[in-house]
């Protein structure tokens, strides 16, 4: 085996934001993991990846944080770049999409599509904010999901339940940057002819030319959708922001987001081949049938795009290598709840690479993959496997087998002697280790593979254990324990790259890990009488502290994130109870019973007349709250306060203990509901 040539991919992160721990584990660390196991066995690969920098994710970011697009874009492609590399993620290439060589390639890949007739223009309604004086695209429109019904969903994609939407199916919708209604007006777009392809697709699924290793549930999902019917998707939008659409009449449209993105794959590897000096060298990757491999790894979500879209979209074109393997992972929540950037339940690559080791992050994390169903990041138990796992294992073994021959044989591996049986199976472990791991990781099973790692670890801390070497004659098992070592530091270097390179160093061998070869770490490379280098601690324990301090720091509970106090988290189904209101203030009277308290008789709309009792009565003069709106909770249950019935209670920011109202920015129909 090897010599085989592959092209991994990573979801091309969208640079709108940084990289969650969710994200690291759905497809960067194991496109990493993969990329360096397959260069032990000696194959060509080449690893790709690069920012999503288009499409409404980049410009309603960009809106809201009163920046330009590309801004945003430097800002978190060089933050992407920075926690990838603490993490230990090598990509060959880190491109973007906001290069010229992308849109080049993007702009023929269309035409290229065109001439082969699977573009069609039409006609269509699409929301339009008046008040914006503009299309709303994806992101700019939120509603209810016409399939599953949650409220304020986007216009792409349903959170939900995962539905891809076009922005005109949401019910109810708004804008989402000044909640207007939109209305629906004519527009003119470009569409891609999926349902051409339905054929076509389905026989390649079926077909031998993808991994055995497909995900089940990725093929019979795109089975499924095919059977469903694939309908024509407009592939340009109404956005200035984005790559030109290049054909006569199209100004002021772009190409759709999910259009040119997974074009990035290409154009990432032939800056790749350009960078180092050989153009022409990216052809070997993408042109030719079955020639490369080429492997997208991804989260979940973008399973439709990968498994049925861009493969249709590479069909439609025809120069290109299909997929051969889509990998994906299902989700990761944190401590038992979905992980969510606007609610700030998430921790980030940087944050957690700032406190922990690498290797720590990488080994919890694989252990935890949700290869096949979400899975749960938790912090104790990352502290205790960490402790109990990688270092009571893994370290466990490699520290105290080359202390002993430090301290007790000068540094020096002893020779082998005389084989009992003992020895003779644990001979044959070493010689199944590359084997064993190595068949996982041809599965894609990572978090398995590494389970397996560990396991031949667990193996040689239980061999040292009987064989004693502490008592005296007993060189055979230190040469084999030794040997153990620089197997697993090979196998190592894919899962924990950092630490396995240290091994490297302590064993005293020349080169790097990184060099070596897959098979090798089934031999008895290490002879007698080599020396061996410096030993240290291969990893530092997680104390206690560090955890408390880290959740601290960067979970928002108790004392949350920075000096802001957040007192509990809530689910959004939880907040969605509460009912808010715009309501007018009709009527003001003092509390009978109360300095501090006045009553407050107001108008809620269809909710009609109520009376809240509240505490402004220091802060606001009567005459100044008449006929002013403010906003109300209107479902709270009835209460008294100083024996006066209240229904309801008004929302004002605290200001040193001062109410500050709030109020809408202009007038409102009272009883108009607050999302
Ligand atoms: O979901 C995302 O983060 C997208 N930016 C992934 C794009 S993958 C590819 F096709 F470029
Ligand atoms: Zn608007």
């Amino acid at each position: 085996m090897g010599g085989d040539r592959y092209l991994v991919t990573a979801a091309l992160p969208y640079a709108n934001g940084p990289i969650h721990i969710g994200h690291a584990i759905g497809c960067y660390i194991p496109a990493d993991v993969y990329t360096r196991y397959r260069r032990l066995r000696g194959d060509d690969v080449v690893y790709i990846c690069g920012t999503d920098e288009h499409g409404t994710p980049i410009t309603v970011s960009a809106e809201k944080e009163g920046v330009s697009p590309r801004e945003i874009v430097d800002k978190y492609h060089g933050m992407h770049l920075e926690a990838f590399k603490a993490a230990g993620v090598e990509f060959d290439n880190f491109s973007g999409t906001a290069r010229e060589i992308h849109y080049e390639l993007s702009q023929a890949f269309f035409r290229k599509v065109d001439e082969n007739g699977y573009i069609h223009r039409e006609t269509v309604e699409r929301p339009y904010c008046p008040s914006c004086g503009r299309f709303l695209p994806d992101r700019y429109v939120k509603g209810r999901c016409p399939d599953c019904g949650s409220e304020d969903e986007r216009g792409d994609q349903c959170e939900a339940c995962g539905k891809q939407l076009e922005p005109h199916e949401l019910v109810d919708p708004y804008c989402d940057i000044c909640r207007e209604t939109p209305e629906m007006r004519e527009t003119e777009h470009w569409f891609f002819e999926l349902s051409e392809l339905s054929d076509k697709l389905g026989e390649w699924l079926r077909s031998g030319k993808l991994s055995s290793s497909l995900p089940n549930n990725a093929r019979n999902f795109a089975l499924g959708w095919i059977k469903e019917g694939l309908k024509d998707r407009a592939i340009t939008r109404d956005m200035t922001w984005g790559i030109p659409v290049p054909v006569e009449g199209a100004d002021g449209k772009v190409l759709y987001v999910w259009f040119d993105a997974p074009i990035g794959y290409i154009s990432s590897t032939k800056e790749w081949s350009e960078g180092r000096g050989e153009p022409g060298l990216w052809k070997d990757y993408w042109l030719g049938e079955n020639d490369c491999k080429v492997v997208h790894f991804i989260g979940k979500d973008n399973i439709p795009f990968h498994i049925v879209i861009w493969p249709a979209m590479l069909m439609a074109e025809g120069s290109y290598n299909l997929p051969w393997q889509v990998a994906s992972n299902e989700f990761l929540n944190l401590e038992g709840r979905k992980m969510s950037t606007s609610r700030g339940w998430v921790i980030w690559l940087h944050d957690i690479l700032e406190e922990f080791e690498a290797d720590a992050v990488r080994y919890y994390l694989l252990s935890i993959a949700p290869e096949t169903s979400d899975s749960d990041f938790k912090l104790e138990e990352f502290q205790d496997k960490v402790n109990k796992e990688l270092i009571g294992t893994l370290g466990n073994f490699i520290n105290r087998t080359l202390t002993f021959i430090k301290s007790k044989k000068d540094g020096v591996v002893p020779n082998m002697g005389v084989l009992e049986d003992l020895d003779k199976d644990f001979m044959n472990d070493i010689k199944a280790c590359s084997k064993d791991v190595g068949g996982e990781l041809e599965r894609f099973k990572l978090k398995h593979a590494q389970d397996t790692l560990l396991h031949y670890a667990q193996k040689g801390n239980v061999y040292f254990q009987n064989r004693e070497p502490w008592k005296g004659e007993n060189d055979t098992s230190l040469y084999l324990c030794a040997n153990l070592c620089r197997s697993l530091a090979i196998l190592m270097h894919p899962f924990l790259p950092f630490s396995a390179e240290k091994v490297w160093k302590m064993l005293g061998l020349e080169g790097g890990v990184a060099e070596q070869t897959w098979d090798s770490a089934g031999e008895l490379r290490l002879e007698g009488r080599h020396r061996i280098g410096e030993v240290s601690a291969l990893y530092s324990k997680i104390e206690d502290d560090s955890i408390a301090e880290f959740k601290k720091r960067y979970l928002p509970i108790g004392e949350g994130r920075g000096k802001e106090e957040v007192k509990e988290m809530v689910d959004y189904e939880e907040f969605n109870k509460v009912d808010l209101r715009v309501a007018t203030v009709k009527k003001i009277e003092d509390h009978p019973n109360a300095d501090k308290l006045v009553l407050l008789t107001i108008d809620v709309g269809s909710l009609g007349e109520r009376q809240i009792v509240a505490g402004i009565k220091e802060a606001y003069k009567s005459e100044d709250l008449v006929g002013r709106q403010i906003i109300v909770v209107a479902n709270l249950k009835p209460a008294k306060i100083r024996g006066v019935e209240s229904n309801g209670m008004l929302l004002a920011a605290d200001e040193d203990g001062n109410p500050i109202l709030l109020q809408p920015d202009r007038k409102v129909k009272p009883g108009s509901r607050i999302h």
